[in-house]
Formats: C-alpha cells, structure tokens, sequence
C-alpha cells in the first residue's frame, strides 16, 4: 500500500491545496492531509484546527483516498506512527524551493521518508493562503481562488475579527 502525507497549515485551504491533493490521490493509492503547527505562522492563524479540518474534509469529498487529519509535533512522528514513507509538497516558484529542501533534508535525517515536489498548477503558482486572507480582509474578490464554503468561511470569521475590533475600540 503506497501511502503518502500531504503536510500544511491549510489556513484555509485554497485551490490551489486541492490541485496538488487531488494530483496526489492519482499517484499513490492513500493519501493523509494533514494539519500541522507552522510556528512562523502562528500569530496569523485565522481558523482552529477543528475549522481547518472540517474545510478540508469537504474540499477532499470527492476524493476517496484521502483522508484528513490534525497533527500535533513533529511531521516525521505523524509518519512513522501512520506507516507513512512519502511526504508531497506543491512547489509555487524557486523561492519556495530553498525552505522546503532544508525541510525535505531535515524530515529524511530524522526518519526514513521521502519528499516529493509536485509543480504547482501554472494558474495556482501565485496562491497562498496568506494573500488569500490579506487580499479578503481588505475586500478583495477571491472567489476563484477557494472552495464557495471557504468563501462563506472566511467571509464570516473576517466580519466577526472586524466587529471585535470595533468594539474593542482604537
Ligand atoms: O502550509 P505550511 O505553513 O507551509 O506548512 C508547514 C508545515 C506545517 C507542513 C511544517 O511547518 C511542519 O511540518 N510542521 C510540523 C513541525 C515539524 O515537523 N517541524 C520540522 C520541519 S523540518
């Protein structure tokens, strides 16, 4: 059983996400999404965990081999403790490329697991979740770039941080 972790934030999860999992599912016969702690993120997170897996679960529906879970520590411990050899990142551009071969290096001395790169789609190379929630703060359209229910997500979770802050006051 060839099976493979599709590791992130996912805060949310964009198009973008769901290319390189869906493209992923064809390659291996299970896939594991799974939501793990990005310390440089943190700060940033707009969604908890148990938000950020429920978005994923139904963005991954239609995709019987994957499966999606939240994991605490280190990635290479969700691996040997799930029988997991391949970790698959989507690569948007070069400068993504430095980072996530230290990872990559990092993830192979610790335990025995491969990283693959997958290209990310030419139409997603501009994706991140972060200008995804910059952009929808300031009331830009993202609409085509997450699910409709990431959409509605996000659109609410943005109003309720906007009258939090309106009622905390300057
Ligand atoms: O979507 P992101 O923010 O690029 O995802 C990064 C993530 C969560 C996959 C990465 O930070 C990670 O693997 N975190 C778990 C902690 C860990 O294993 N750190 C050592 C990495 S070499």
């Amino acid at each position: 059983m060839r099976r493979a972790v599709c590791p992130g934030s996912f805060d949310p999860v964009t198009n973008g996400h769901i290319d390189i999992i869906a493209r992923t599912s064809e390659l291996f016969d299970e896939v594991v999404v799974a939501i793990g702690v990005n310390k440089a993120k943190s700060s940033a997170r707009l969604f908890s965990a148990d938000e950020r897996i429920a978005m994923l679960e139904l963005a991954c529906a239609a995709y019987p081999n994957v499966s999606v879970a939240g994991f605490d520590g280190l990635l290479t411990t969700f691996c040997e403790a799930n029988g997991i050899k391949a970790i698959v990142k989507g690569l948007r551009a070069v400068s993504d490329f430095d980072y996530e071969l230290q990872m990559a290096q990092m993830n192979s001395s610790l335990v025995d697991v491969e990283t693959i790169f997958i290209p990310t789609s030419p139409e997603y190379s501009f994706l991140a979740s972060s200008l995804v929630k910059e952009v929808a703060t300031f009331g830009g359209d993202v609409s085509r770039l997450v699910p409709p229910f990431v959409l509605t997500r996000l659109t609410e979770r943005l109003a309720e941080r906007r009258a939090a802050a309106e009622e905390a006051g300057p």
